[in-house]
């Protein structure tokens, strides 16, 4: 089968190569499930891999099959599976159990290891081909009414985490109701997580970069959440007008942000971290100050990684009220399409390249 692969730690490398068609048996217990791909999304972490910064291949193998977020449909199953049947869509979670005992119980999205195994990204090919196989216990049923938007679930259930931790995290109060949200950050994480936190009935103030009608202002309102871009007035001077925010996801990529964001959480606030800044960069904060309000303000800062098989099905959920409350929303996040496996330099030439200020979801159409 056709796939596209990189070699990990080498820049520019992407390739398409004829890869073995992966067997039903290799999945153990007879709970194998074939997947044909439908559809791949690409994204920062993409960039990554294909920057020669991250990344590594299976043992033993010289190349990684790329790909992380994605769509198919079943194509046959194994014996010992009865929640999955050919013709249903499915989506696959990317992390698979290591060592520590989080991994152990299921929870490897908190493994302590210091390896991860991850779909696409770490020791495990990805899902940019013509089809793979996967244990049930790693999909999720997708409904056919969110077809279209449903490669971004993965994306989708990284916000799903995050603001589950956060719930649970500020059950340590009591009665905590919050009202006034920020998200730091308007790509696509930064928009599923103004879409996750307006559907549990926050106020939300979204922070980005680009400045006069753009396409993630519209999409911001039509959700019914304000747009602030820090060039036009700081994160500071949005805090006094629609802050202080009890709870803010930071999503920008930039990790002076996410210290930034300590000084406009509220009393009894809680801030989610959630970028994954692979850089070296430094900058100065207002220690003395953020410590005194974090101490007297109760307030807590919270990192997020990865997600649960859990967090996919609560995004199931939230897809689905999302296409029924502000329908087609979703879908205008899907920006752009690369057709076929084939024209994989198009698609990493959009994902890395692009100067379009639209431009919010790059994906591959790989069926
Ligand atoms: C993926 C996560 C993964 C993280 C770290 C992100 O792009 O969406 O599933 O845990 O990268 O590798
Ligand atoms: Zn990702």
């Amino acid at each position: 089968m056709q796939a596209i692969a990189i070699t990990p730690r080498k820049p520019a490398s992407a390739r398409l190569i004829d890869a073995p068609l992966p067997e039903l048996a290799a999945i153990p217990e007879g709970r194998g499930v074939r997947v044909k791909v439908l559809r791949v999304g690409v994204d920062g972490t993409d960039k990554e891999l294909q920057a020669g910064l991250y990344g590594a291949p299976p043992p033993g193998c010289d190349y990684l099959i790329e790909g992380h977020e994605s769509l198919g449909q079943v194509e046959s199953v194994g014996p010992r599976v009865r929640d999955f049947a050919p013709g249903d869509l499915v989506v696959a979670t990317v992390r698979r159990p290591g060592h520590s005992l989080y991994d152990l119980i299921g929870a490897q999205d908190f493994t302590t290891d210091d390896t991860y195994y991850e779909r696409g990204i770490n020791l495990l090919h990805g899902y940019l081909a013509e089809a793979y196989v996967e244990s049930a216990d790693y999909l999720v049923k997708i409904p056919p009414a969110i077809q279209n938007p449903a490669v971004m679930m993965e994306p989708f259930s990284i916000v799903q985490k995050g603001i589950a931790q956060a719930y649970a995290a500020q059950r340590r109060l009591h009665i905590w109701r919050p009202v006034r949200a920020a998200v730091t950050g308007a790509g696509s994480i930064g928009l599923l997580g103004t879409l996750a936190l307006r559907l549990r009935g926050l106020d939300v103030v979204t922070f980005g970069l680009t400045t006069g009608p753009s396409l993630q202002a519209r999409l911001l309102k039509d959700l019914g959440a304000v747009y602030v871009s820090t060039r036009e007035m700081s994160l500071d001077d949005a805090a006094k007008k629609y802050g202080p925010f009890d709870l803010i996801l930071e999503a920008t990529g930039y990790s002076p942000m996410a210290f930034d964001a300590m000084r406009v959480l509220a009393k009894n606030g809680v801030l989610v971290w959630s970028s994954v800044t692979g850089g070296n960069r430094t900058t100065t904060v207002a220690s003395d100050q953020i410590n005194l309000e974090f101490v007297l303000g109760n307030k807590l800062l919270l990192g997020t990684v990865n997600a649960s098989r859990g967090d996919f099905v609560r995004g199931v959920s939230d897809m689905a009220l999302a296409e029924a409350l502000y329908p087609g929303w979703l879908e205008r996040l899907l920006t752009h399409s690369v057709a076929g496996l084939a024209r994989y330099q198009d698609l990493f030439n959009t994902l890395m390249n692009s100067k379009d200020p639209d431009q919010i979801k790059v994906f591959c159409q790989v069926a």
